[in-house]
């Protein structure tokens, strides 16, 4: 990938199969940026240890995950798709970028209040540090953009405070990465609890569409979201989260503007709605389920992809962290 296309980096956790706000918010963007940028895509499994689960589940999981990443689209021959642990540089990159980091800017970060106390049981302190170690993912490969949604904006900010403070202190080694938010779908709330992001770990199977969710189902779903009695489709997300979080996603599918949703429903019930959204939600995951069916029967062939981005994932970030730890002062083996 030796050229002068920018670089593109994103990850996702293997904590289950991704929802529709893993989808809308930024899996879908990260499979139209193939045809213009350097893309490098990881399942995050080092971040997923932040919660407990089973060890069968996590490779099971971390297998389903890689499939499903190319069920989106993402194209190996492409961009460059790997399991973060496969490569060793990350664990490394961490624990300089832990050392770098603040407990104070740490305690700031609103996911690890939200997930502390989600598990009260289980505050690890990699779950505190959890930002640190995306920070090391990002600038190991000199990301230009970092195409995510709007929950992982504190964490971005979080990785250029760091960069900037260590160039600072060391001598320039790390590029300022900048966010990408897709225009429609940042933001894809929970369709039980709309003031809730949608997550994969949300325990109410309501409340969440899985990609890998059947038509029968995700119509289903949509009509028991949770709306209002006002009976009129606009965007209001103050007062009418579920009706906005609705609109939201008919329009990161249809490309209609929040205007013409309101019109294209106007006089008819809330009943049509739900529908139509569920319809179209549908019709869009209809070729991922089947492309996720067919890769999970080449088993083979997915181990493959996985040692293939390992070894050039490995490559391209090797550079970075060498000259990283050059700037510290370790004491690189000859
Ligand atoms: P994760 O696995 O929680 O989510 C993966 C991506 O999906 C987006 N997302 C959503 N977007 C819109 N609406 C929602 N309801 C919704 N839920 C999730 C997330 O913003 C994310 O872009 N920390 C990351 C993984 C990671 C990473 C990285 C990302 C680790 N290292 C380096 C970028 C760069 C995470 O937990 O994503």
């Amino acid at each position: 990938m030796e050229n002068n296309k920018k670089i593109i980096l994103s990850g996702i956790q293997p904590t289950g199969v991704f929802t529709l706000g893993n989808y809308l918010g930024a899996v879908r963007s990260w499979k139209q940026m193939q045809e213009d940028y350097n893309c490098y895509y990881f399942i995050a499994d080092l971040h997923s240890m932040t919660i407990h689960i089973d060890p069968q589940k996590r490779r099971q999981q971390t297998r389903e995950a890689f499939a499903l990443l190319l069920a989106c689209g993402i194209d190996p021959e492409k961009s460059l798709v790997f399991v973060q642990s496969h490569n060793k540089c990350h664990a490394e990159m961490g624990w300089i970028m832990d050392c770098c980091s603040q407990f104070g800017e740490l305690s700031r970060m609103t996911q690890f209040k939200d997930k502390s106390s989600k598990h009260p049981d289980n505050i690890n302190a990699g779950l505190f540090t959890y930002p640190a170690l995306m920070a090391g993912d990002i600038l190991l490969y000199q990301a230009d953009y970092v195409p995510v949604g709007a929950d992982q904006t504190q964490h971005l900010e979080f990785t250029r405070d760091v960069a900037t403070r260590f160039n600072h202190t060391y001598g320039e080694v790390f590029k300022l990465p900048e966010g990408y938010f897709p225009k429609a779908g940042a933001r894809v709330m929970s369709l039980q609890d709309p003031t809730s992001k949608m997550s994969k770990s949300d325990t109410n199977p309501k409340a969440t569409i899985s990609i890998l969710d059947d038509e029968k189902t995700i119509l289903k779903k949509f009509k028991s979201a949770v709306t209002d009695s006002e009976a009129c489709v606009r965007f209001d997300p103050e007062a009418k989260p579920g009706v906005s979080n609705l609109m939201t996603i008919y329009s990161a599918i249809t490309g209609k503007t929040m205007e013409e949703i309101t019109a294209e429903f106007a006089g008819r019930g809330y009943g049509d709605f739900k529908t139509a959204v569920g319809e179209c939600v549908a019709e869009a995951l209809r070729p991922v389920r089947e492309k996720y069916e067919e890769l999970m029967q080449e088993r083979t062939y997915l181990e493959e992809q996985m040692r293939r981005g390992a070894e050039i994932a490995d490559k391209i970030s090797r550079r970075t962290l060498t000259k990283t730890k050059k700037k510290i002062g370790l004491l690189l083996e000859k």
